[in-house]
């Protein structure tokens, strides 16, 4: 996320606060509903048609909530009610506290395959407000650094610097050229590696065909497992869901719909909670393509249409983050990558074990569940429940 005026020195400093649970849970709420709001925003857009869909929810409300607590007025309020939060119920203060409670629960589960947090780059001759960056700094855990973006090479591989060493190296070019405009950086990232409970077998690892669409296949490199897994069928949806769990507490969601406008109009958090809830372990014989997905967006259409337009243009209110004049979002860019592989591990970043699976003793024939028309991935974190990644597979060899 840039912002764009002219004009730096800033003192940060920590104190703990405690939030009352009540806001941490409805922002962690709102927060998910806002993945699949904003997933459908995504996937309505022209850019996104005929495209594989992947983003992580989990970094852009960070992103967007750090900048609302710079935000003022309509700005305010546009960035507070796009991400879902009820202003009767909670102040941003409130949500500050919940996301410093939300991201050091994360913290404290993830192990060293998982790096999520923020960063603020910052102009030399940028002034920010102190209780801005302290904000930040205290519930954001933004790191922050001081550049000159006069020296807009430099500037730039600073960022891209800092992105890839966090994100070993999966997310390099963030910043393609900064503008000298540019008063201040603000990044939110997170970076999965994952290795799979149970490893798919390379050797099972065979050619077939991926159907795109009633007309389109598509020769795909499908993996082959057979396990005991904790697997819906949604009914109302006509959609499978499976749950694939990595070696840790996250686990993939995989969701096969008959129809996937059916399944991507309707999902909201409500479906994800009773899918769990409901999900019964049996032996299953699963193939799923391998792919690779690495994206990019440019979110300013997406959020404007969302509602949340006056960021980015001269009717912003930014006097939280400085009394300079002029402040508004000229780019708001997020990326995310994800490689699925038969050998044991999914990698997956942008800018996510399971509960817990009960063996039977008992062998029945698996049921066949194959993901060989487009499917919706979810990546998430048992004891978060956070939307790590949010995704569409429409085609696995694009
Ligand atoms: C916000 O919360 C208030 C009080 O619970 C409720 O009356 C109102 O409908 C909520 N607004 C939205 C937009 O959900
Ligand atoms: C996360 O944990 C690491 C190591 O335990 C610690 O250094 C870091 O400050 C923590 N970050 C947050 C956001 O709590
Ligand atoms: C995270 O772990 C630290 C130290 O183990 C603990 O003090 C803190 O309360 C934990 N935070 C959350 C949000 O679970
Ligand atoms: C950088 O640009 C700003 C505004 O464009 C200007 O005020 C400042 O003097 C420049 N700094 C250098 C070192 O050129
Ligand atoms: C689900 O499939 C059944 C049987 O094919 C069909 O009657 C029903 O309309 C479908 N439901 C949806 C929501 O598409
Ligand atoms: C899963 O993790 C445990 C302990 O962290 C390790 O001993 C085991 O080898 C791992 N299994 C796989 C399949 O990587």
């Amino acid at each position: 996320m840039m912002m764009r005026a002219a004009v730096g020195l800033w003192v940060l400093s920590a104190v703990t606060c405690v939030s009352s649970a009540n806001s941490v849970s409805l922002v962690s709420e709102a927060n998910e509903a806002f993945s699949f709001r904003l997933y459908r925003q995504l996937a309505a857009h022209a850019d996104s048609q005929g495209k594989n869909i992947f983003f992580s929810p989990a970094s852009v409300s960070a992103a967007l909530a750090m900048l609302s607590v710079g935000a003022q007025g309509e700005t305010h309020h546009q960035l507070f009610s796009g991400l879902g939060f009820n202003s009767s119920l909670l102040t941003q203060t409130d949500v500050d506290q919940a996301f410093q409670t939300l991201l050091q629960r994360a913290n404290n589960t993830s192990q060293e395959d998982a790096s999520e947090g923020t960063a603020m780059f910052v102009d030399d001759y940028f002034k920010p407000k102190p209780e801005f960056l302290q904000t930040l700094k205290q519930s954001y855990f933004a790191d922050g650094f001081n550049v000159d973006f006069n020296k807009t090479t430099e500037s730039a591989d600073a960022i891209n610097k800092y992105m890839e060493e966090k994100t070993n190296g999966k997310i390099d070019k963030l910043v393609e050229d900064v503008d000298a405009n540019t008063v201040m950086y603000l990044i939110s990232y997170v970076y999965y590696k994952g290795k799979w409970a149970t490893p798919f077998d390379p050797e099972l690892t065979k050619e077939d065909d991926f159907n795109v669409d009633e007309n389109t296949k598509v020769p795909a490199v499908m993996m082959n497992l057979e396990d005991t897994l904790h697997a819906y069928q949604d009914q109302e949806l006509n959609t499978t869901v499976l749950q694939l769990p990595f070696n840790s507490s996250y686990y993939m969601l995989l969701m096969l719909p008959d129809i996937m406008v059916t399944l991507e109009n309707a999902i909201c958090p409500n479906h994800v909670t009773k899918w769990l809830k409901a999900m019964s372990p049996r032996r299953y014989n699963v193939d799923i393509p391998k792919f690779s997905i690495k994206t990019s967006y440019k979110l300013n259409d997406v959020l404007s249409e969302m509602g949340m337009t006056d960021m980015f243009g001269d009717r912003a209110i930014f006097t939280g983050i400085s009394e300079e004049e002029g402040l508004f979002v000229s780019d708001l860019v997020h990326q995310a990558t994800l490689d699925v592989e038969a050998e044991a591990e999914a990698e997956a970043a942008a800018s996510t074990r399971s509960s817990s699976i009960e063996l039977t003793t008992a062998l029945p024939a698996p049921i066949p569940v194959k993901f060989n028309r487009p499917f919706m991935v979810i990546i998430t974190e048992s004891n978060t429940e956070k939307i790590l990644f949010l995704g569409k597979i429409i085609n696995p060899i694009i």
